[in-house]
């Protein structure tokens, strides 16, 4: 049993002053098994950051059930961690003392600190120990923010839009070490993306969300061989049938590359 997260009848609502309760989860059903890496993708505000911070442990669910290897998740673990798109490091420890803090906070650091090594070359962050977030760029900033996640050796990794405010290029090679780090690590990976390409690129599986309250729209399964091409057919034929999912609300989870390679398939956006 490891890293299988079973979502059932969940729904999660939200008071609103003065206004009817916002609906952000009615009724979702959904599991993520072990070794899996899925990218939710759907319109901005449908509820996919809620859905990840339940399955943190975040916040509760008005009802419904949400359990790991079959344990009802109630709160906060280090087996499940988040990263976010801020990288959210502490300004003032530097890189090594920043990724042992998920050690010395389960009082584990004197017993587990000689795996830390092993982090920063997992990350590609070694010679950086003794440095300063201030001193990283937005790309390592968010690799140190992932080996202080995965030093706890989480069975599950929850990624809400972790390259968002990284610049193209840095973004492309980010995509690569997540991907490798999946596969040496094999967790249970959920990331949230706005970009379709960049969850053709990375996923075994796709999963669609409606607008709020979100319900899964679509589930598709990447079967293509790694390392993956962004210009094959294949992948142009994904990004097609992505696209004329009902409800894909959100021209913002298209990128320009997307409409660009869109309107070579015939399509109308
Ligand atoms: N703490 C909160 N209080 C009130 N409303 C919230 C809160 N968190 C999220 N919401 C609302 O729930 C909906 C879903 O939000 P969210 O899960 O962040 O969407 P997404 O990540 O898909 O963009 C949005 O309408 C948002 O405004
Ligand atoms: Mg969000």
């Amino acid at each position: 049993m490891n890293g299988l997260i079973e979502v059932k009848k969940v729904r999660k609502t939200f008071p609103q002053n003065g206004g009817a309760d916002i609906v952000a989860l009615d009724d979702v059903d959904i599991s993520f098994e072990s070794t899996e890496f899925v990218s939710l993708i759907g319109p901005s505000g449908c509820g996919k950051s809620t859905l990840l911070r339940l399955i943190a442990g975040l916040i509760r669910q008005d009802s419904g059930t949400i359990t790991l290897d079959g344990a009802e998740i109630t709160k906060p673990g280090y087996e499940r961690g988040l990263v976010f798109q801020d990288p959210t490091l502490f300004p003032w420890m530097t890189i090594y003392e920043n990724i042992a803090y998920g050690l010395r906070s389960r009082g584990v650091y004197k017993t587990e600190k000689r795996r830390i090594p092993d982090f920063f070359k997992l990350v590609g962050l070694e010679g950086f120990e003794k440095s300063y977030p201030h001193h990283l760029s937005g790309g390592m900033a968010q690799r140190a923010a992932l080996a202080r996640t995965l030093v706890n050796q989480p069975k599950v990794l929850l990624l809400d839009e972790p390259l968002g405010a990284l610049d193209a290029f840095t973004r492309m090679n980010m995509q690569d070490e997540i991907i490798a780090i999946w596969q040496k690590q094999r967790m249970t990976t959920v990331m949230v993306t706005h970009d379709v390409d960049e969850a053709i690129y990375m996923a075994t599986r796709i999963i669609v969300m409606s607008a709020r309250p979100a319900k899964i729209e679509q589930v598709i399964t990447v079967e293509k061989a790694r390392p993956r091409r962004r210009d094959d057919h294949e992948f142009l034929e994904l990004r097609a049938e992505i696209l004329r999912t009902p409800h894909f609300a959100g021209r913002e989870c298209v990128s320009d590359e997307s409409v660009k390679h869109n309107k070579l398939l015939g399509d109308e956006t």
